[in-house]
């Protein structure tokens, strides 16, 4: 007689109280806020890690993550794999893109300066797979172009998900993910090959990838000395106090006269009042006042 394998049984239903507890861990360990109307969400999100866990209950899964042990460490970085939203693409938000080329990169260098060279530190926040960032050193590589040598850029690109950095530094991407690149920006910046696109070595080492998880208020205020920080479709998965926390740290590590880039739904309304604001057609930029 043959046994058939046991299929892992469907959880029964978050109760309140069950998903209070995780809203509340997963905001204190990531910030990441899950409101009462995301609890089906969270649900969802978690039954998958109890499979993968082989556990049948929230309670023991609960359990698991709170253990000091090596496991439950490694499962509460798995979780957050869980809970993060990671969508991202190529050249996304082609009218703010068009702001920081056409406006800011040319404010922080002029004609003179492109020509003498210098240094430009950018950080993309909440990278995700690196598009953005890629995306911020494909346009400043061009600009730079003929006087590339003489400069000195480092982009930054940070992220919780360790599965999303793993595929950044890899820097292999889908049609989907280039859906927004121009052609001639395809030809010159990434190789194809039988998976898809990979971003050439020339644009991949003006970026560096490591993991940061924005509630790690030690390693936040190691950031220092940035011209430039994208932190867009970040803060929006945050409530009030994680928002003013975090664009607190971005604010400190932008030099005086910096300019932050949020996403176009995103507002410092309430949040801060420490920037200038800048309105361009279709975006704005918010400036650290030069002191
Ligand atoms: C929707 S993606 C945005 C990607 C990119 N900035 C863009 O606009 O295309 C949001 C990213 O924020 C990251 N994130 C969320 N909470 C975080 C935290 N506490 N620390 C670091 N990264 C976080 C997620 O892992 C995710 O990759």
């Amino acid at each position: 007689m043959t046994t058939e394998p046991m299929a892992p049984t469907k959880p029964r239903p978050l109760t309140d109280q069950e998903f209070s507890r995780f809203r509340d861990f997963i905001y204190e360990k990531a910030g990441i806020h899950f409101t009462e109307s995301k609890k089906y969400l969270l649900e969802n999100r978690l039954a998958g890690r109890l499979r993968e866990c082989g556990l049948s209950t929230f309670e023991e899964y609960y359990l698991f993550i709170n253990t000091a042990t090596h496991y439950g460490r490694a499962e509460m970085f798995n979780l957050f794999e869980a809970v993060t939203t990671n969508e991202t693409f190529f050249f996304r938000n082609p009218p703010q893109l068009k702001v920081f080329e056409t406006e800011i990169l040319n404010r922080l260098i002029d004609d003179e300066q492109i020509k003498k060279g210098g240094k430009l530190r950018l950080w993309s926040v909440g990278c995700s797979s690196g598009e953005e960032p890629y995306t911020l050193a494909i346009l400043i590589h061009e600009l730079l172009r003929p006087y590339k040598d003489k400069w000195d850029v480092t982009i930054l690109g940070h992220d919780i998900s360790q599965e999303m950095l793993k595929k950044a530094e890899e820097g292999l991407y889908s049609d989907y993910s280039m859906r927004l690149t121009p052609e001639p920006i395809k030809n010159r910046y990434f190789e194809p090959n039988d998976n898809g696109f990979r971003v050439t070595d020339s644009v991949k080492a003006m970026v560096r990838f490591e993991f940061m998880n924005l509630k790690d208020h030690l390693r936040m205020r190691l950031i220092s000395g940035m011209d430039i920080i994208f932190c867009r479709n970040v803060i929006i998965y945050f409530d009030e106090s994680m928002k003013k926390s975090v664009i607190g740290h971005l604010h400190r590590a932008l030099k005086p006269g910096g300019y932050l880039f949020i996403g176009h739904s995103e507002s410092l309304h309430n949040i801060s009042d420490a920037f200038k604001l800048i309105h361009f057609p279709g975006a704005i930029v918010y400036q650290k006042p030069a002191g």
